[in-house]
């Protein structure tokens, strides 16, 4: 015989189909110590509000207090006939507390307001975790960049030689996208920190319980503004799953490129091998399976949001069991990146680049080009005749099959009385490098403070 919270009205039980429907215990049990926390919270107000005798408050708080021990060593664990972590617990407190003060904990709340609530104490604590370890990626990248202060590599857009630029700065432009989604989580934090507890079904409680003094022993700001937003909305839920998201696509651009600088072609990076894999069948292999990983997941991590959004579209209010889908996707978010982010950023904190080759390929592909008409509008040319002179010393360059600094002094200026030999001094990657020194560019010195700040941002959390 099962027992449920909702038996007094049927003839009789669920069918084994609708409670195999139903069911939640397989997911919803890592709510179990948010759970008690609410109890006893919920425990504390009933007492406040003269609905439990100080006897009744300590025996149903002692009750709590063994029942969380229970639960945390593994003795205690639900049942297939308890429907979700609550009906769980509140078996599990009735067997400690007793049926006469354990069944009167139920009053003035819902599992309506309770689940939304500690979807909010979860995803809260989980934030935190994930915010630290993010910051585990940017440490190893800054301590990249630091470790490579000169280092210059080819710059791309479009995936083709574009500009020569530093390869700090390269890491650093990886960087601030991390830091501004564990900026994310402490802003959603803002919203998710209101508490759903006392909305009850939907309408509030006419027990004279004090959901703010709930929401404050939860660690909320306050509570929810309206009962009904309370119970109903997942806004923050589908919120905290965009941040989540957005952070696997930042992780997968970078993979991106780590499997592409690791390739023969490239020649980049090489992977440590205790964060790489072999292949089964060919020998030699040596592959960047964490960034492929990373790829991978965040396809997964978006899955999770859109089908959450696509669950909360179209939902009237208040409560409809539809909402019981909200957990699995952000659970699963929680799940992928606590595991991915430590190898993630093992991975780049040992891997190790090589600095010749993407010196010497840096300024390859002409890619000095706008740095000659840069320097001719330094000269007072006009940028439009500048980009044409640049240009036409790319194209001889290319009919001779030579590099943009093998011109002599005698083709470049057959090419434009503009272009004296002090050209020279930008026709190398430093000369390039280090003209671009305004803020946010990729000269050393801006760099070497872009850096600071960096560390700097870093060490404020
Ligand atoms: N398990 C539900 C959820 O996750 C909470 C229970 C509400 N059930 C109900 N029949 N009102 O949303």
């Amino acid at each position: 015989q099962r027992v449920s919270l909702w038996g007094g009205r049927f003839a009789g039980g669920p069918s084994e189909a609708l409670a195999a429907l139903s069911l939640s215990t397989h997911f919803d049990w890592r709510l179990a110590s948010q759970d008690i926390a609410g109890s006893k919270a919920h425990a504390r107000v009933l007492h406040t509000a003269n609905l439990l005798s100080d006897d009744e408050l300590e025996i149903m708080l002692d009750g709590l207090d063994r029942l969380a021990v229970d639960v945390e060593s593994g003795g205690f664990r639900p049942e297939v006939a308890d429907e979700d972590v609550h009906t769980a617990l509140e078996r599990g407190l009735i067997e400690r507390a007793g049926p006469e003060v354990g069944g009167k904990l139920r009053a003035g709340r819902s599992r309506n307001d309770q689940i939304a609530t500690l979807v909010r104490m979860y995803l809260r604590e989980e934030a935190k975790v994930i915010g630290a370890l993010v910051l585990d990626v940017a440490d190893a990248l800054i301590a990249q960049a630091e470790a490579h202060p000169g280092a210059a590599m080819p710059g791309r857009t479009h995936l083709q030689h574009a500009q020569p630029v530093l390869l700090a700065h390269h890491l650093l432009a990886h960087v601030w996208p991390l830091l501004r989604d564990v900026d994310r989580y402490i802003d959603w934090d803002v919203r998710a920190a209101r508490s759903p507890y006392g909305s009850g079904a939907l309408a509030g409680s006419s027990l004279g319980l004090d959901p703010e003094a709930v929401a404050a022993e939860l660690g909320f700001d306050r509570a929810v503004e309206n009962s009904i937003d309370g119970t109903a909305s997942r806004d923050v839920v589908a919120e905290f799953a965009f941040v989540s998201a957005m952070l696997g696509i930042d992780l997968s651009r970078f993979s991106e490129e780590i499997i592409i600088w690791n390739t023969k072609e490239f020649g980049f990076v090489r992977l440590d091998d205790a964060y790489s894999t072999g292949s089964s069948i060919m020998p030699q292999k040596k592959n960047p399976d964490i960034a492929e990983l990373a790829r991978g997941k965040a396809g997964r991590l978006i899955g999770d949001l859109t089908g959450l959004l696509a669950t909360l579209k179209g939902l009237p209010l208040a409560y409809n069991r539809d909402l019981q889908e909200d957990k699995e996707p952000v659970f699963d978010q929680v799940d992928t990146l606590t595991v991915l982010l430590p190898a993630f950023a093992g991975m780049v904190s040992t891997m190790t680049f090589n600095t010749e080759r993407m010196a010497e390929l840096a300024p390859q592909g002409f890619s000095l080009a706008t740095d000659i008409a840069e320097w001719l509008v330094r000269q007072g040319v006009p940028f439009r005749v500048a980009h044409e002179v640049a240009g036409a010393c790319v194209k001889v360059c290319e009919d001779r099959g030579i590099e943009l600094w093998d011109l002599s002094d005698a083709d470049l200026l057959a090419i434009s009385e503009h272009l004296t030999p002090g050209v020279r001094e930008v026709l190398t990657v430093e000369g390039s490098l280090g003209s671009r020194n305004a803020v946010g560019g990729t000269a050393p010195e801006r760099v070497a403070e872009q850096l600071e700040e960096a560390k700097v941002q870093v060490a404020e959390y």
